[in-house]
């Protein structure tokens, strides 16, 4: 079974580094084929916590080659803070291998998402301004800096100076903001030019190589379903596809190398930055599951907005990425409610649906339909197989496991490596 992704179902942060954790020493490659450093996986292991941004959360495996693919866009200053910072924790990662066609994140990149998200105001997305969008609307347009660029100065010069010239007169005449000289940046992403020299490689023929030679690799997806350009709550989404088939285009991987697509949901639904969420809580109730869930974002520390799991939120996404199983993340936080609300649809101008609705105009007037399940009171962190929940427990998630339309196969109990449920093997 060697091609895996593992991707968000909801609007991220649902947890994914522990379901990647879970799937263990099994895997040989960990490769990231969306994103950047917008991302946030936070991993317990011996009591130490691990948050990285742009490497894979299973860079942690002592066995796993770790692989940025070309669907990745790289701030250079981050690679190395997070390497240089897992090292000093005795973690080496001596070779991640970085696909050559994976886009730079320059400094004007993000200088442009702040200024573009203060001049939008009160339309802002909420942005992590790491210079995401700005960098992946510049591959778009075909302006934008490759990681291969890097070794060849003269080509690069020339790529800086026409990225710029645009951006330039944006900066000065929209917003009022100092020229880049592109010289300054152009020395600056050479300097790590002799560092990266070693770890640019080919990386679709190396993923297919592993893929042939029946190695596990493992897709891992950052962001979310809900998060994504194309079928995510446009515009409050990111600039790339972190769905299921960005793990092909981002990796140069095809979609027939693909076994299996683990989504991964956690027990309720949080969001940070803008945009539509129908089941937001504004009580005490929601502040409950921020505290309890200690939901704050792992990379801006923003205070994640909380609400009761949508269940056609993760049906859709489990249906457009193609999930053959579920990972359900904290449903440790979920003890103690007397009864816990699980939305199956909505009421749309006064009419049902149970699917998530099709327009953004739909969605904006959606109110939640909930049902309510038993809760329970037992303390599950020591549970260890799906026997091990109490009986209330299990029902919720058979109900999920119902609404969903698919298997929930591992199950997570708490933040340790260990405190997992696992009903059906992963890998
Ligand atoms: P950007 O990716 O920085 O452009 O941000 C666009 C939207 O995606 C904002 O609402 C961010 O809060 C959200 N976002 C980006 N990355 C993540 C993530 O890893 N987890 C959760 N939300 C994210």
């Amino acid at each position: 079974m060697p091609g895996i992704i593992v991707v968000g179902t909801q609007w991220g942060d649902e947890g994914k580094g522990k379901a990647v954790d879970a799937l263990g020493e099994s895997v040989d490659y960990v490769v990231r084929y969306s994103g950047g450093n917008n991302a946030g996986h936070t991993v317990v292991v011996n009591d130490q916590k691990f948050i990285m941004h742009l490497l894979p959360a299973g860079v942690l495996s002592k066995t796993a080659t770790t692989v940025i693919g070309n669907g990745v866009v790289i701030d250079l200053e981050v690679l190395y803070h997070e390497l240089d910072g897992l090292a000093t924790r005795g973690t080496v990662v001596d070779h991640p291998l970085i696909s050559a066609n994976a886009h730079i994140i320059a400094p004007y990149h993000q200088t442009l998402d702040k200024v573009t998200e203060r001049f939008a105001g009160k339309k802002r997305i909420g942005t992590t301004g790491r210079g995401i969008g700005p960098t992946y609307s510049d591959k778009i347009n075909r302006i934008g800096l490759r990681v291969a660029d890097l070794l060849d100065a003269d080509l690069l010069r020339e790529k800086v100076a026409a990225s710029l010239e645009q951006k330039n007169q944006l900066l000065v005449k929209l917003y009022n903001r100092r020229e880049i000289e592109a010289e300054q940046i152009v020395e600056q992403l050479l300097g790590y030019a002799e560092r990266i020299r070693p770890h640019v490689v080919d990386a679709a023929r190396v993923l297919n190589d592993a893929l042939d030679e029946g190695k596990v690799v493992l897709f891992e997806g950052a962001q979310a379903h809900h998060l994504d350009i194309d079928h995510g709550t446009y515009p409050y989404v990111t600039s790339s596809n972190p769905t299921a088939g960005g793990a092909c285009t981002g990796t140069g991987v095809g979609p027939t190398r693909i076994d299996r697509v683990i989504g991964i949901a956690k027990a309720y639904t949080t969001r940070v930055g803008e945009g539509p969420f129908p089941t937001e809580l504004f009580d005490a109730d929601g502040e409950r599951l921020r505290t309890e869930g200690g939901e704050y974002g792992a990379t801006t520390g923003r205070p994640r907005r909380c609400g009761w799991f949508d269940a056609p939120v993760v049906e859709v996404a489990a249906t457009v990425n193609g999930c053959t199983d579920i990972f359900l993340t904290k449903l440790d936080i979920l003890s103690g409610w007397e009864k816990i609300p699980v939305c199956v649809g909505y009421d749309i101008n006064g009419e049902r649906s149970e699917v998530f609705p099709m327009t953004q105009s739909q969605l904006a007037i959606a109110t939640p339909v909930y049902e309510y399940l038993p809760g329970w009171s037992e303390d599950i962190s020591a549970a260890r197989s799906f026997a091990d929940l109490p009986v209330n427990c299990r029902d919720y998630v058979k109900r999920l496991e119902e609404l969903i339309g698919c298997r929930i196969s591992g199950i997570g109990v708490g933040p340790a490596r260990d405190q997992v449920v696992l009903i059906n093997d992963l890998v």
